[in-house]
């Protein structure tokens, strides 16, 4: 983005690869646009100053090689065009050449139906980069995946650099983890703690307080001892969650393990909702969301923060029922004093349910990335720009 600032982009061929990659209801209608409202500042700089520009992203997990109609980016195609005020053509089978004026842009159909993109095949990498002088990566969601639209075109590409999106995501991320405004207090939640365990652990080791929601404090709660009934638990990790636990006590900071819960006999959006304290859990009973005590202790625990990064609902917040614990954790996280960070595909529906978009100090457009950068991992995507820049 700085060789945009600089103006030094005027007439030059500009590939941007964004993450386009947004939910559709089964009418194929967008119902979450965030990640094409993040792409629009890269794109609209790149046009302001004069470059023939070309954007593509990949839509979901399409077979290679096999373009579908409901792979297409033609829904993002329309909303991309509303939003910058102008006309967004759809270019099929772009890969041997485009055609594309300075001050112009086009979209490049679904980068993922090219043979050899998940892979990073590097004949399609080479000729990719062969389309642009310039190659922008603006693709935080998708930096931590190594394909030839991500990886191999910055490796091949005249000259590849990070867009604003990524470089502020990174930037964001980073700061808050490494030098945040104590206590820095992590909420990780969603249905399991396998896809999560190396995050919790790396969190255990540099928060001061962790909190776990969801599924993830089911298995929590089994670590302790407490009964769970039916509910989403992942037994083979209990050694590990209690692993977490006693990082966290020997820091001086229990995990919150839920004092009340709310149970249902069935997962339906019709299922009646029962408040009960943590040591009642029948053994037909399913956790759906954590009770009211625990909500107001967590929120406690948020209202004194001084840096709050959240991932994941606390339960099933699609069902009003099942919301108290979200909805009440996103209020103290709009509240607090704290500087907060969130992101996952989950926690944007919360916080967009909610109305709470402008109180939360950075929302993250990545799901699998945030929890990278969370980790501490360094993004592959990114990390060859940084080798590119580095000569
Ligand atoms: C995401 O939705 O997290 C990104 O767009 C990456 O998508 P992927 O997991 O299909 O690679």
């Amino acid at each position: 983005s700085d060789l945009i600032q600089q103006g030094r982009v005027a007439g030059q061929r500009v590939f941007i690869r964004a993450d386009l990659n947004v939910p559709q209801d089964d009418a194929g209608r967008i119902t979450e646009d965030t990640r094409i409202r993040a792409s629009i500042p890269c794109i609209e700089m790149a046009l302001a100053a004069g470059a023939a520009v070309m954007v593509t992203s990949h839509l979901g997990r399409p077979t290679e090689g096999e373009f579908k109609a409901e792979d297409s980016l033609a829904p993002v195609a329309r909303r991309l065009a509303e939003l910058l005020g102008r006309k967004v053509p759809l270019l099929q089978d772009w890969t041997g050449g485009v055609e594309v004026a300075p001050g112009e842009l086009v979209l490049l159909e679904n980068c993922r139906v090219n043979k050899g993109e998940k892979k990073n095949d590097e004949t399609l990498a080479r000729k990719m980069a062969a389309l642009c002088d310039i190659f922008v990566h603006d693709a935080f969601g998708t930096a931590h995946r190594a394909e030839a639209s991500t990886y191999g075109i910055a490796q091949f590409a005249k000259v590849a650099c990070a867009g604003p999106l990524l470089a502020a995501e990174i930037d964001a991320i980073t700061k808050a983890l490494k030098s945040p405004k104590r206590p820095l207090v992590a909420i990780v939640a969603g249905s399991k703690v396998s896809t999560k365990l190396s995050i919790l652990k790396s969190l255990a080791a540099n928060v001061d307080q962790l909190i776990v929601g969801g599924g993830i404090a089911n298995t929590f709660m089994l670590a302790v001892g407490l009964s769970i009934g039916k509910s989403l638990a992942e037994p083979d990790l209990v050694d590990e969650a209690r692993a977490i636990i006693d990082m966290m006590k020997a820091r001086g900071a229990a995990v919150p393990i839920p004092i009340d819960v709310v149970v249902a006999d069935e997962f339906s959006a019709i299922a009646r909702a029962n408040k009960v304290t943590a040591t009642e859990v029948r053994p037909d009973d399913l956790i759906l969301d954590i009770g009211p005590r625990t909500a107001a202790e967590l929120a406690g625990i948020i209202a004194r923060a001084g840096t709050v990064v959240w991932n994941g609902p606390m339960g099933v917040f699609e069902y009003d029922q099942f919301a108290g614990g979200t909805r009440t954790l996103a209020a103290a996280i709009a509240h607090s004093p704290a500087f907060s960070i969130a992101g996952g595909g989950d926690t944007l529906a919360a916080i967009a349910k909610y109305g709470i978009e402008k109180d939360i100090g950075y929302i993250s457009t990545g799901g699998g990335a945030f929890l990278e950068v969370l980790e501490g991992k360094t993004l592959p995507a990114f990390e060859i720009l940084e080798q590119r820049a580095a000569g």
